[in-house]
């Protein structure tokens, strides 16, 4: 590899770094954005510049023909990557993610099946770049291992896609025996990668092929309801490991360095998320929780209390402090932009608006944090769960807009609820609370919500948008 190459690829490692530092801040993250962007420009530069210098040497397919492929390659990529970005809700978000991690298992393997034909193998035997000793061996187990993590990558991505997109079920799938099969899934596949480094031969590689792609379902199939956050954080994990795998066998530093990058801070959001939930982060990634039956029984949980939009506009004038919980309601209503309005509109009568997010609020991490930034909210009043949490029995009025599950007091005293042991937003501790929803229906883990039936609850029915507009009107 080229000085030069070289010399852009640590810039760019360096970019990658700065930008996975600036976006874990509000008020940095369009600057880590920025770094990131041109990280990524210039390793984009530096690798077409690469495989030009490849294709013009000797016996190799000459300039015209590489930079007609990289053209057409990346012109079919960014259209469908245009014509995706321009369609998805920001609801569809995490299914979009799911899909995109797929194809960076599917490039794994792919790039795992061209690396073994090519540079050590059946094929092509007279090939320049044939590896021989302990190189072809170390080639070997970064081809197997990269296949390996490629195909559990794929299938697990197109299950998390289908549960998240409502195309099948998002119950888990509890086989019998399943830990078991898990388990000897490994051990087969361990052997199957002594079988193929001590023989070159890719009957163990295409058996192992198999296996994994039925081990990336299986694992993710089995892990379900509300414990999906983590699977996308662990699948985002996997797909970096995955990438790192392939920077293993192209011999490129820096995608083994932003694999790495990716693959770790995926799984330090996915062990964060677990803590989130009150999940152990082993029997998660295992498929062991989230299998826990939903309770059906029905509980008679008392009387709720109905208000309406002149109300609460009463309520609010009269408050002193105000905290707001969103949650994924928020983000189908689309109601971030009204709920700024309103925020502005009472801190300017001198009321304290604070925001508490949930860390598993909506569909993704950071779902809400990025609808609030989107409508311009100050960020040094939107404060975390652990941050708003003592401050609630001070408080005059919560406003809970279409959050669920994250305000649910059984997930800290009925030990038999499905999401017992999650920390929650302490809502119920306020003066007052209302509750914008357009029905009683449950939230995403299927469980009622004690909260509704408190005394010092009231429901706001409707569409939070509308409601919240309704609200401004009264103000
Ligand atoms: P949820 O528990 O999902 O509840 C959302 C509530 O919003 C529903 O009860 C729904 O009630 C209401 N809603 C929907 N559309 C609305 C609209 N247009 N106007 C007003 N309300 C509306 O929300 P949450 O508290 O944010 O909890 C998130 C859940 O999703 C957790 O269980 C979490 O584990 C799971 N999850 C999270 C993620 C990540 S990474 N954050 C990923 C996957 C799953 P109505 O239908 O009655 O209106």
């Amino acid at each position: 590899m080229t000085t030069i190459v070289q010399a852009a690829y640590i810039v760019s490692a360096l970019l990658f770094i700065m930008a996975l530092a600036g976006l874990s801040k509000h008020e940095t993250a369009k600057t880590g954005n920025a770094y990131g962007v041109t990280g990524m420009g210039l390793a984009i530069v530096a690798t077409i510049y690469l495989a030009l210098k490849g294709a013009d040497a000797e016996g190799a397919l000459g300039i015209p023909a590489a930079v007609g492929l990289i053209v057409l390659a990346m012109a079919i990529g960014a259209v469908i990557g245009i014509w995706r970005a321009k369609r998805v809700e920001m609801t569809q978000m995490p299914e979009l993610i799911a899909i995109l991690h797929s194809l960076v298992g599917a490039a794994a393997v792919l790039v795992g099946y061209n690396s073994f034909l090519t540079e050590k193998g059946l094929r092509d035997v007279n090939s320049a770049l044939e590896l021989t000793g302990s190189l072809a061996t170390i080639h070997s187990v970064e081809v197997f291992l990269g296949v390996f993590i490629g195909a559990v990558t794929l299938t697990g991505s197109v299950v998390a896609f289908l549960k998240l997109s409502t195309r099948i079920s998002s119950k888990p799938l509890t086989l019998p025996q399943r830990h078991k099969m898990n388990l000897a899934a490994l051990l087969i596949s361990a052997g199957l990668m002594v079988w193929f480094v001590s023989s070159g031969n890719v009957v163990p590689l295409l058996i192992m092929t198999v296996i994994s792609l039925l081990l990336g379902w299986h694992l993710v199939a089995s892990i379900g309801g509300g414990d999906m956050p983590v699977v996308i954080s662990m699948l985002n994990s996997y797909s970096g490991w995955a990438a790192a795998a392939a920077g293993f066998m192209l011999n490129n530093d820096l995608l083994i360095v932003v694999g790495a990058l990716v693959g770790s801070s995926g799984a330090i959001l996915s062990y964060i998320m677990c803590r989130a939930m009150g999940r152990s982060f082993i029997s998660v990634i295992a498929g062991g929780f989230g299998g826990a039956p939903v309770s059906t029984e029905e509980k008679d949980y008392g009387e709720f209390r109905e208000t309406n939009a002149a109300d609460v506009a009463e309520l609010l004038k009269d408050a002193s402090s105000v905290v707001i919980t969103p949650g994924y309601g928020m983000a189908v209503a689309q109601a971030q932009y009204p709920v700024a309005d309103l925020t502005a509109r009472l801190r300017k009568r001198g009321i304290n608006v604070r925001f508490g997010i949930h860390p598993v609020a909506g569909r993704l991490p950071g779902h809400m944090n990025v609808l609030l930034a989107e409508a311009k909210v100050p960020y040094d009043i939107v404060l975390e769960m652990d941050e708003i949490n003592d401050d609630l029995p001070n408080t005059d009025v919560v406003l809970v807009i279409g959050a669920n599950d994250t305000v649910n007091p059984s997930a800290e005293d009925d030990p038999s609820s499905p999401i017992a042991g999650m920390p929650v937003i302490q809502v119920w501790k306020a003066k007052e609370v209302i509750i914008f929803k357009r029905s009683m229906a449950p939230g995403y883990a299927g469980v009622q919500n004690p909260l509704f039936f408190k005394p010092n609850s009231a429901m706001l029915f409707g569409d939070a948008k509308e409601r919240v507009e309704d609200i401004l009107k009264h103000l």
